[in-house]
């Protein structure tokens, strides 16, 4: 046990997190789980991957980490090696299917999920030494708003909140962005609409919920964010039988519904999020 291991009264209320962002570091995060975080980060990256970028996915969903499940890797080395210093950050990344590199949390991780100053340097420590070596890095976070939510979240200079349509998921991605806004001074959030009906339901979702954050959250002084909408993703039973044979879409079905809609959204990621290629 650590001696700087803080108190249950300040770990329960968390600092506001002073937000230095990492640029080309994009933050997958929701209100609510089981939106479709990871199935989004493992196969944007691929898309990504296979338009010439150099990609990282980094499982930072610590306490319920299942990208190794999603992409059917089990490595004798991972994140918590890193961080216990049994192992050097270079021997904990690996190449997934589909031509990106991921470093997952594994087993274990589940004591970092308390936000502690060791997190905290950790974290940060790691991802100095990442970002030097790739044009994007994926941060597929937890769900909800607990501080080590946040905090990878703040590492981030752009945040694609996933929902889907259901006023359960639209209600937690509501309360996630203001605590964004509240917390970290959020200017703009990226909104992916996963598990559409029909054509257009993302951006109507969109405009319903940008009034929402205009009328409750942008009345506060000194806090106005624009919800942007980044794409919408079909429902599409292609992507569960993908998670059940841990296949990643994107390499076995790129041509179905939800292929091509993450194909564009790789696209526009490219256009209007990432920093421009030279
Ligand atoms: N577009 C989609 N169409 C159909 N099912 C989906 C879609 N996106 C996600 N799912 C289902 O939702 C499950 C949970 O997704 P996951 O990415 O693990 O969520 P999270 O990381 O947000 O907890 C997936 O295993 C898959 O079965
Ligand atoms: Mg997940």
């Amino acid at each position: 046990m650590s001696e700087k291991q803080p108190t249950t009264l300040e770990s329960a209320k968390p600092p506001s997190v002073p937000l230095v962002p990492f640029s080309k570091v994009l933050a997958v995060t929701s209100g609510k789980g089981g939106v479709g975080k990871t199935f989004v980060s493992a196969n944007l990256a691929a898309a990504l991957a296979k338009r010439g970028l150099r990609v990282l996915v980094l499982d930072a969903d610590l306490g319920l980490a299942n990208l190794d499940v999603v992409l059917n890797l089990y490595p004798k080395i991972t994140l918590h090696d890193v961080f216990t210093g049994k192992a050097k950050l270079e021997q904990a990344i690996i190449k997934a299917p589909g031509g990106f590199s991921v470093l997952l949390a594994g087993s274990g991780m589940v004591e970092y999920s308390r936000l502690t100053p060791e997190v905290r340097d950790d974290f940060l420590r790691i991802m100095s030494g990442l970002v030097p070596h790739y044009d994007v890095l994926l941060l597929d976070t937890g769900a909800g708003i607990s501080d080590v939510v946040l905090f990878a979240v703040s590492l981030a200079s752009e945040v694609l909140v996933v929902a889907t349509p259901e006023p359960t998921s639209l209600t937690d991605a509501y309360a996630t962005i203001k605590v964004l806004v509240g917390q970290q001074g959020r200017k703009a959030v990226r909104l992916i609409v996963n598990q559409t009906a029909r054509l257009g339901d993302g951006r109507a979702i969109t405009a319903q919920l940008q009034q929402v954050l205009d009328r409750f959250v942008t009345s506060e002084p000194g806090h106005s964010v624009k919800l942007l909408h980044l794409g919408d993703i079909p429902a599409d039973p292609m992507v569960r039988q993908a998670v059940m044979k841990r296949q990643l879409l994107m390499q076995t079905m790129p041509g179905c519904p939800a292929g091509l809609a993450i194909s564009q959204l790789a696209a526009k990621v490219m256009e209007t999020v990432l920093p421009q290629q030279p």
